[in-house]
């Protein structure tokens, strides 16, 4: 692995997989980023890593909806490494609007499929990000497996779903080498405050409504940012080719719940006092169409082939991330303000 495709290496994961791959992992050659820098990219994440490793890191504003502009990049750089996240990612946008989800995560995804194709010979692997959300939802028991049969419930997943067949296609058709990651829901530093977990640490500071969805009781199983770094590095290493692997946090819990440890961590901080627990700012709301109920991952897969195990527990990886966006209050601003994407179009054009 010379050169290293990683496509939305701007956003919330892949700004942590670049960071890993280059400052944590073995990996010893040249990452080119390609971002389209839509809402949820934002290349300031990786303006150091910029600057620290001016040989091999590259950064390059694409779409990978655009063939040609692709095929000069798989050209130019001499691409023998696939890491694709590049996506629409956001489950409440692709319900409002999910015209861009079709293109990039399905047209976008064939688009790099078929320039791997014709790179064949050349190409070591292509590993394509998903999410257990192709799973559907589960019921009170049970688990997410990689024998478990698909069945997305809203646009974004469905989306997703289609995606991972043609990855798997391409693997049985034309012998790609390939690999599929299906993991539960991320959280941890960079993350766009849309999300559930930064979107209510922020509310929760500024003292505003932490709104929930529904009845609060919906289960997700939370995976810290850089345990899936560390999974997907090894599934790409040494998971075998054509095969899926689950990645999962072991750490299932209730939204309301995730919500009241949120509260009662940042009202255990030094921070301005405030007369009442925050846990008063919570807010039941209408709830999401379609909204799935329970998602647990099993990765008895990934442990057992592969050895690796999450390190952090929710507690950590919570107190964590907030400490994270407590020190990173310039890039909350930023963010918060959009005044990354006035900086991006003086950098990039729009
Ligand atoms: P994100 O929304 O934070 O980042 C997506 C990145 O892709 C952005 O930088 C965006 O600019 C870029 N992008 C979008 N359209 C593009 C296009 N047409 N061409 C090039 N770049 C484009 O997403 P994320 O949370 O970092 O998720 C990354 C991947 O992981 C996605 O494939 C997502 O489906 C998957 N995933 C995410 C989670 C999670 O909890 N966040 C869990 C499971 C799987
Ligand atoms: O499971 C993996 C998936 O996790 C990824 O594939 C997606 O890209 C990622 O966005 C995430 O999807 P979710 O829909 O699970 O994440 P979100 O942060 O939007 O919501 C998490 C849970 O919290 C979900 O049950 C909905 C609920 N929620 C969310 C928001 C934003 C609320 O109750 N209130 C909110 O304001």
């Amino acid at each position: 692995m010379k050169n290293m495709l990683v496509t939305g290496g701007c956003g919330f994961i892949g700004t942590n997989f670049v960071r890993y791959l280059l400052e944590e992992s073995d990996f010893e050659g040249r990452v080119v980023n390609v971002d389209a820098l839509t809402y949820a990219g934002n290349p300031e994440n990786l303006s150091d890593i910029e600057k620290v490793f001016p040989e091999r890191y590259v950064f390059v504003k694409g779409d990978i909806c655009d063939k040609e502009g692709m095929a000069h990049v798989f050209d130019d750089y001499e691409i023998d490494t696939i890491c694709h996240f590049a996506a629409e990612s956001h489950v409440d946008r692709s319900i409002v609007s999910p015209d861009a989800f079709i293109r990039t995560n399905i047209v976008g995804t064939f688009n790099l499929l078929e320039l791997a194709r014709k790179q064949q010979g050349g190409l070591e692997l292509f590993h394509h990000i998903s999410t257990d959300e192709v799973f559907g939802s589960l019921g009170k028991d049970g688990y997410f497996t990689e024998e478990t049969p698909y069945r997305p419930n809203s646009p974004y997943s469905a989306s997703k779903a289609s995606s991972d067949h043609l990855v798997r296609a391409y693997h049985e058709t034309y012998g790609l080498p390939v690999t599929i990651s299906n993991c539960s829901n991320n959280y941890g530093p960079y993350q766009f405050p849309e999300k559930l977990l930064p979107l209510m640490i922020l509310n929760a500071l500024e003292g505003k409504q932490l709104p929930v969805y529904g009845d609060g009781l919906n289960v997700r199983d939370w995976l810290y940012v850089r345990d899936h770094c560390t999974a997907i590095w090894k599934i790409m290493k040494n998971g075998k080719r054509g095969d899926t692997y689950n990645i999962g946090g072991n750490t299932e819990m209730e939204n309301i719940r995730i919500v009241e440890m949120v509260c009662d961590i940042l009202d255990d901080l030094p921070l301005p006092k405030r007369d009442h627990s925050r846990r008063e700012l919570i807010t039941f709301v209408k709830d999401r169409p379609g909204h799935d109920r329970r998602y647990a991952i099993d990765f008895t897969k990934l442990r057992r082939e592969l050895g690796w195990v999450p390190e952090e527990s929710l507690e950590t990886g919570i107190r964590k991330t907030i400490q994270w966006y407590l020190e990173n209050q310039e890039w909350v601003n930023r963010v918060q303000s959009g005044e990354y994407q006035s900086w991006i179009e003086a950098h990039y054009g729009k």
